[in-house]
């Protein structure tokens, strides 16, 4: 019911070279996956050359962030509109380490959603808790928190075209996933908190992510959760061969 979605998050790796190289490799190993939609989210710099290798094939490109204004001085900053402009079709907003190292907010959250559904791009929106919030028990009060401040304002209309991404912090980069019981326990809570909010039939319809040291070797049995809707990978991603197989789980 639910297209699943295997997108790629290749943070600060990379440069235009290796762009090409990545997708001449992965290209004809993913060429037959109709299953599920494939995003490769590249650096800034390396858009054009994702964009252009991946024309005419399965693969959608996204950037890793966004500003939510359409121009200005704004130094440093690229907008939606831009993304739009070279071809992009989706964005990250609020990851872990947007939050973590750039002091990114729900506000932040809202505006930056809320810019990419006004330039056609398709949000990938992330939440997660922490090491010691979940060791405090405080996993349901974060994510209940990040939804209320970041999704909760959406219209409807918005939430339609969302995805969400449960990473929890302390399984990103570590690998240690979240076994996929914790993760569709996140999954089905966060589900249920945009039940309350924008009704059953979109809460049903939204698509929720994992993303948390996922390999080639774990993604399977994470897929085959029900409330678990694709996988926001890593470190993972930037083998053709690896994230092929993440694809194909
Ligand atoms: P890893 O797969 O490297 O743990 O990273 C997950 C992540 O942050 C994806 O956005």
């Amino acid at each position: 019911m639910r297209k699943p979605i295997l997108a790629g998050n290749w943070k600060m790796y990379k440069t235009p070279a290796d762009t090409q190289a990545f997708f001449e490799a992965f290209k004809p190993l993913v060429a037959d996956a109709t299953h599920c939609d494939i995003v490769i989210c590249p650096p800034f710099p390396n858009l054009p050359a994702a964009i252009e290798a991946a024309k005419g094939t399965n693969i959608a490109i996204g950037a890793q962030n966004l500003y939510w204004g359409r121009e200005g001085a704004v130094t440093g900053e690229v907008s939606g509109h831009m993304l739009q402009a070279i071809g992009c079709t989706s964005v990250i907003v609020a990851h872990s380490e947007r939050r973590q190292y750039f002091g990114e907010i729900e506000a932040d959250v809202v505006r930056k959603t809320q810019a990419a559904l006004e330039y056609g791009l398709m949000p990938m929106v992330c939440v997660g808790e922490r090491l010691d919030e979940r060791e405090g028990n405080r996993t349901e009060e974060v994510l209940a928190a990040q939804f209320d401040g970041g999704l909760a304002p959406l219209t409807p209309e918005q939430f339609a075209q969302i995805v969400i991404a449960y990473e929890p912090v302390w399984a990103i980069g570590t690998g240690k996933t979240a076994t996929p019981q914790i993760a569709a326990d996140a999954h089905r809570f966060i589900r249920v908190k945009a039940a309350k909010k924008f009704g059953d039939d979109l809460a049903s319809k939204v698509r929720i992510l994992y993303g948390g040291s996922v390999k080639p070797d774990n993604v399977k049995n994470l897929m085959a959760e029900e409330e678990i809707d694709g996988a926001l990978v890593g470190g993972a991603s930037l083998d053709p061969k690896s994230f092929a197989a993440i694809v194909k789980y």
